[in-house]
């Protein structure tokens, strides 16, 4: 039987009428209370953050946080980090079904053959200092691309919409390995198309036109790995960017750029650069009690990277994914003994029985173990999160594509609670 509520009714202690509004039910998770109608009233709903409103529908993805689940299309992320590659994860999260063969072949061969930028964007890398962050120069150089193919902006065209998001998964990681190259003063390599989207990316980050590089496969498939656990996580901060910024109708290159912008934030995907940081102050395990003592401290700003998050309230199942990638890739690498990993280790170990996390919740999340996998490769912490932002960018197309394609989207404009002043008279500068 099910109870499962229609209506909602909301009263209020003044005798003013009660107002109804209808209970949405989606395929998963929590329900909905709409609240469109509210606006009629004159009152509103008050909720900073977002912690409790739903803003839009998706059927992308769905995360059960008191669970510690997490599906991109009703596919458990367990399942697809271990029998997918990212482009098959690109086009699951833009078509909604994973591809057959053939259509497989043709993604990968319309991905691979627009990795290449218009040759004249060499000179907006140019423009930037040497030593600026990645991030700058990816928020630049990938909001400049409306300058460069603007024959593919028209958003109300589908067709447009997926020739802008074919070629923001091609050139985003050329854009992001070039940054790279940029930064250490090295020529730029041209993406090889028979290499496939992970040993593409590792070739323009660490090939050079001196000597023959071969990408490490078991390294890719473990950076290929780490691309589809980042590629998409329902509405947070960055992905609900690239929402609202596209509901104004701005150029998907602008979106992106925009969520670009947002990820940097160390609150966000900016987290994995500051874990990394983070143990390297902290240096050595008998180190980790005071850390511990700063995070709980309310007067200190300092918190524990790569622990918390907003939705889950148990261990982020991409964090388990990663911690088991960092055993292949030291592994691997014979670096077993690599002591950033034990500190992370340990560090995991006693927060996990510290009541001040136990009680909050408070979780390894992805940021916690990718770095150390990162570093690892030899990718630079300044580069983590230009990683992050090369991997979201399957998500966040597919989520703008969806809100185009959503007859309820409207332009993004939510209200506020007015706390300042009321109504006043301009008095001349003699008189104030
Ligand atoms: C990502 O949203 C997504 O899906 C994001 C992401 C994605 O894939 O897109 O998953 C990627 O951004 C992961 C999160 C990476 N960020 C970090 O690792 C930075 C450290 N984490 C915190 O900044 C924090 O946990 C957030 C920002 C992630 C979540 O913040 P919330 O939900 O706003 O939590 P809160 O601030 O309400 O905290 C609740 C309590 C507070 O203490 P009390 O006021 O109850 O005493 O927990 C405390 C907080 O002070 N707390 C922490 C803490 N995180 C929360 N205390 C110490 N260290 C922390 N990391």
């Amino acid at each position: 039987m099910n109870n499962k509520p229609t209506k909602a009714t909301i009263s209020f202690d003044n005798g003013a009428a009660p107002i109804e509004l209808p209970v949405l039910s989606g395929s998963l998770g929590n329900d909905v209370i709409d609240i469109r109608a509210l606006g009629k009233h004159d009152i509103f709903t008050y909720d900073p953050g977002f912690m409790s409103t739903a803003a839009c529908n998706s059927s992308i993805t769905f995360i059960d946080g008191e669970n510690g689940l997490l599906y991109y299309r009703g596919y458990p992320i367990e399942e697809l980090a271990e029998h997918c590659d990212y482009l098959e994860v690109a086009y699951l999260l833009m078509h909604g079904e994973l591809p057959n063969a053939t259509e497989k072949q043709e993604f990968i061969a319309t991905i691979s053959g627009s990795s290449m930028l218009h040759d004249q964007l060499n000179n907006i890398f140019r423009g930037f200092r040497r030593d600026a962050h990645p991030m700058a120069v990816m928020v630049g150089v990938v909001g400049s691309l409306s300058a460069f193919y603007f024959d593919s902006m028209d958003i109300r065209e589908a067709k447009h919409r997926e020739l802008s998001a074919h070629r923001l998964l091609a050139k985003v990681p050329t854009i992001a390995a070039w940054s790279y190259k940029y930064n250490l003063g090295q020529p730029f390599m041209y993406p090889q198309n028979h290499l496939n989207y992970a040993e593409n990316f590792m070739h323009m980050m660490f090939a050079t036109p001196c000597e023959k590089y071969e990408p490490n496969p078991i390294l890719a498939k473990a950076f290929d790995r780490i691309l589809i656990l980042h590629a998409d996580h329902e509405q947070n901060a960055s992905t609900s960017t690239v929402r609202l910024v596209g509901s104004s109708g701005a150029n998907p290159f602008a979106c992106i750029s925009a969520g670009i912008a947002s990820l940097w934030g160390p609150a966000h995907g900016g987290a994995n650069e500051a874990t990394l940081n983070m143990l390297e102050e902290i240096g050595d395990i008998s180190r980790i009690g005071e850390y511990l003592k700063r995070a709980k401290d309310k007067t200190d700003n300092f918190r524990l990277m790569g622990f918390g998050h907003r939705v889950y309230r148990n261990m982020d199942p991409r964090a388990a994914i990663m911690r088991k990638t960092c055993h292949e890739v030291l592994n691997e690498l014979g670096l077993n003994d690599d002591p950033m990993f034990k500190l992370a280790m340990e560090l995991e170990k006693i927060a996990l029985e510290d009541e001040y996390f136990v009680s909050r919740k408070l979780y390894p999340n992805v940021d916690f173990y990718s770095g150390i996998v990162m570093r690892a490769m030899g990718i630079p912490n300044s580069m983590f999160t230009a990683i992050f932002a090369l991997a979201r960018t399957a998500g966040w197309i597919a989520q703008w594509s969806e809100m185009h394609s959503d007859p309820e989207a409207k332009i993004g404009r939510p209200r506020q609670l007015y706390t300042g002043a009321a109504r006043r008279t301009v008095m001349p500068v003699s008189k104030r």
